[in-house]
């Protein structure tokens, strides 16, 4: 699936919709405690948002089996601003396409809200994506021939949502990330941090509980960088979940929680 897929969400179910359809697969069901609490709020205050257990993937290519992540385990609760470091080629990029539901992890379960990610079927991976996640990445992935409000526009398709609503949600969102008078400019009328914040309202219209982030400013200067970190930080504040991948210092020392994936496990970089 192309990053643009990702930001281009199918139908939005409820979580009792998604729940069920999860039940009916009888290897999500195989798995006791993946059975969430009937009551949302209670469960989103106090448990993680994201489980993982000793998650693995590997790719076979041309006859060899390379395995970027041998066994990952990490929860992240509600309103986290994580960032993930690490050398280059050692799956910081994979970890977060299993963030976002977007492949499956090899082996290890993989919970988001309850429901494990690794077992459900496809149907409800896409009502993950389109309900809880949004996505950020280096290069914007905005489309060049659509305006901003158009760009934003893409990830309300398919939510039945009135032509009218659909208007009003993209002009909150382009406020939100300061762009209110940029609606009718094309990527390439905007600067990289203005096209940075279209992808951001993009990624935040639908109102996601989690933002995934792949070097969310590896494509900016330095006063720009600090412009979307701001962004980010205000996002988060408000309750934003957000782990973004960086290779930059200075974004991961304004993060709460620093992590560092080598060797194809995650650690905590203490302070
Ligand atoms: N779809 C795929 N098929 C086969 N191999 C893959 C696939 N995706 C990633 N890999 C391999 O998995 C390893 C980890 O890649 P990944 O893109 O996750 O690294 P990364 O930490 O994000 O690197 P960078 O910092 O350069 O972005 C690499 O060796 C890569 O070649
Ligand atoms: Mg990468």
């Amino acid at each position: 699936m192309s990053p643009l897929d990702a930001a281009r969400p199918g139908p939005q179910l409820s979580t009792d919709s998604e729940r069920n359809e999860t039940q009916m697969n009888p290897t999500a069901q195989a798995a006791p405690e993946t059975a969430v609490s009937p009551d949302p709020a209670a469960r989103s205050r106090i448990e993680p948002i994201y489980v993982l257990d000793g998650i693995t993937k590997s790719y076979r290519m041309q006859g060899r089996t390379l395995t970027p992540l041998t066994g990952v385990d990490i929860s992240i609760m509600p309103g986290e601003f994580a960032t993930i470091q690490g050398p280059t080629g050692g799956g910081k990029s994979t970890l977060l396409q299993l963030l976002g539901a977007l492949d499956r992890p090899s082996s290890g379960v993989l919970r988001l809200d309850g429901i494990d990610l690794a077992a459900a079927r496809d149907g409800v991976l896409t009502r993950m994506r389109a309900a809880r996640i949004g996505f950020v990445f280096q290069s914007f992935n905005l489309i060049p021939t659509l305006t901003a409000s158009e760009n934003v526009n893409v990830a309300l398709e398919g939510r039945g949502m009135t032509a009218s609503t659909r208007t009003e949600r993209v002009a909150e969102a382009l406020a939100k990330v300061g762009l209110a008078d940029r609606g009718g400019h094309r990527p390439s009328e905007l600067s990289g941090g203005q096209q940075q914040r279209v992808a951001i309202a993009r990624a935040i219209v639908a109102g996601p509980k989690v933002l995934l982030a792949d070097e969310p400013t590896g494509n900016l200067d330095e006063s720009m960088r600090d412009e979307i970190l701001e962004l980010l930080e205000g996002l988060n504040r408000e309750g934003l979940t957000i782990v973004a991948v960086t290779h930059d210092s200075a974004v991961a020392k304004r993060a709460h929680r620093r992590l560092r994936l080598d060797g194809g496990r995650l650690h905590e970089v203490r302070r």
